[in-house]
């Protein structure tokens, strides 16, 4: 039985990662979406929103589950039983960051791979921050997040 832990800051979930869950889910026998607590970047979403979010669009997918976590990555895909780590790759200006994080990730932990989802062209420009960033100045962010997850953002922008 194969096990994919797909990892990120979701801040919030954007239809870009929706897609790669959804194909995920049908490669893999379970798909764990994995998302950092901790983060450097000082998510606009608590983690507990970031998680409810994520479960809510997911919800519809048996093997799918969704989980917080702390510290290194490869620690957490360890804690999980993860086999592998699944990244989507946009445009060739995430390839060097996404392979120093493979990498780095595989000399640390031997074991545990990196596979990567060409992102859906549909969504190839998509990024949480640029939707942060219209939503921010009330924006129409309806093309990029799911309605229940604009929705939230909205609320969010409506208290800042
Ligand atoms: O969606 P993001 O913010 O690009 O995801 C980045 C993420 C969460 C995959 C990355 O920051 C990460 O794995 N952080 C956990 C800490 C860690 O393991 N760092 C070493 C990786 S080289």
């Amino acid at each position: 039985m194969a096990t994919a832990v797909y990892p990120g800051s979701f801040d919030p979930v954007t239809l870009g990662h929706q897609d790669i869950i959804e194909r995920s889910s049908k490669i893999m026998d379970k798909v764990i979406v994995g998302v950092l607590k901790n983060n450097s970047k000082s998510p606009l979403f608590s983690v507990e929103e970031r998680v409810n979010m994520l479960m809510s669009v997911t919800g519809h997918l048996p093997n799918v589950e969704v989980q917080s976590f702390d510290g290194l990555l490869v620690d957490f895909v360890r804690q999980c039983g993860g086999d592998v780590i699944v990244r989507g790759l946009r445009a060739i200006t995430d390839f060097e960051y996404e392979l120093q994080l493979s990498q780095t990730n595989r000399v640390i932990a031997p074991n545990v791979d990196t596979i990567f989802l060409t992102t859906n062209l549909k969504y190839s420009y998509l990024s949480s921050s640029i939707v942060k960033e219209i939503a921010m100045y009330h924006g129409d962010i309806s093309a990029f997040l799911h309605p229940e997850i604009a929705a939230k953002m909205r609320e969010k922008m409506d208290h800042f």
